[in-house]
């Protein structure tokens, strides 16, 4: 991005994050201290998008070993407040995968917890441009001539990430290359991650790109305006079956209807082999009242009552392909992410 912001960072004593629920028309940061706070900030969406997530539970974890020592915590009550920061929200594994990840760094106290915390934001940096490049590389051979029409869902940004984002990073790695024509952003009712901040990213790095309603999304892209759908994840089944934002199915269903590709871009710490299918994904359910007021107003009549699931699973069948930070993974022609491979081992 060309605006000077940073999604998430630690300052030595705080959780820093860039507020999401105010983009675009306000940049304004939130200094989180405690876990109350922080289990809000994620609830609220101040801090939202899997990899992104996994890194504020990795510092959280510090945050709680730092308020135990103040507020004369004992153990139990030190854990339960980190549980309740890997529980906050339950799709993205990626909240939970970082809280793990810094668990055994806990009996050294918290600036040891801080700086395993700090190795995974600054993995989630490295993993952003590799996953950026492969999937770039892999677009690029696959649709190969004129610069691409694309089309993304929700916001798989820097506003998702520590880094320059996953599917964005693909799309930003394209545009570097001169490749993109065109970004369709869906605007990702009901809380708008794609209107208010994939296009706000779109804008500040010159990309073009036109907003458009979830529901117009099949239809552009059997209209044959859209060479390829780049998405991301908030959790990735053993057998591929990928979770991501509730929109993400309708977008791969018309994608398979069209025979053009889904690339989906996510980091390894996504991919779930616990999970073994898309079933066994937890889907969350949020308050009604996201879908029953729009800018405060109530426009759905008096008695009548919202569903309001925040994540839909598209079946490996319809991913064309995964682009991780080690290469690309052809799902739908049988690839499944198994074990990790090690770095310049062949997929
Ligand atoms: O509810 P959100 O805004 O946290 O949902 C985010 C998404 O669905 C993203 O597409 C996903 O987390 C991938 S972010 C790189």
């Amino acid at each position: 991005m060309t605006t000077d912001v940073r999604t998430i960072a630690w300052t030595g004593d705080a959780l820093r994050l860039l507020d999401q629920t105010v983009l675009p028309a306000r940049v304004e940061y939130l200094e989180v201290r405690d876990v109350g706070a922080l289990v809000d900030a994620i609830r609220r969406l101040v801090v939202r998008g899997a990899p992104a997530l996994g890194v504020a539970g990795a510092f959280g974890v510090a945050i709680a070993v730092r308020q135990a020592v103040r507020e004369g915590w004992d153990d139990a009550e030190r854990d339960a407040a980190i549980a309740r920061v890997r529980e906050a929200r339950p799709t993205a594994v990626n909240l939970a995968a970082g809280v793990d990840r810094v668990l055994p760094r806990v009996p050294e106290g918290a600036a040891a917890v801080a700086a395993e915390a700090q190795a995974v934001l600054d993995e989630d940096v490295r993993a952003n441009r590799a996953i950026g490049a492969h999937g770039a590389d892999w677009l690029a051979a696959r649709c190969p001539g004129r610069p691409l029409r694309l089309l993304t869902h929700c916001n798989a940004g820097a506003l998702a990430t520590a880094g320059w984002g996953t599917a964005l990073g693909v799309v930003r790695e394209l545009h570097a290359r001169d490749r993109v024509e065109l970004v369709y952003a869906d605007e990702t009712r009901p809380l708008l991650q794609g209107a208010r901040l994939t296009a706000w990213e779109l804008r500040e790095s010159g990309i073009p790109c036109l907003v458009q309603a979830d529901a117009a999304a099949p239809s552009t892209i059997m209209r044959g305006l859209v060479d390829a759908a780049v998405i991301g994840a908030d959790r990735i089944a053993a057998n591929g079956d990928t979770a991501n934002k509730v929109g993400s199915l309708g977008v791969a269903l018309a994608c398979a209807a069209a025979g053009i590709p889904l690339l989906v871009a996510a980091p390894w710490s996504t991919i779930d082999r616990a999970t073994r299918s898309g079933g066994d994904i937890p889907i969350e359910e949020r308050a009604a009242e996201e879908i029953l007021a729009f800018g405060g107003t109530r426009t759905v009549p008096e008695g009548v009552a919202a569903f309001n699931p925040a994540f839909d699973v598209t079946p490996a069948r319809l991913v064309t392909a995964l682009a991780t930070e080690t290469g690309v993974l052809e799902v739908s022609a049988g690839a499944v992410p198994g074990s990790r491979p090690q770095v310049g081992e062949p997929l």
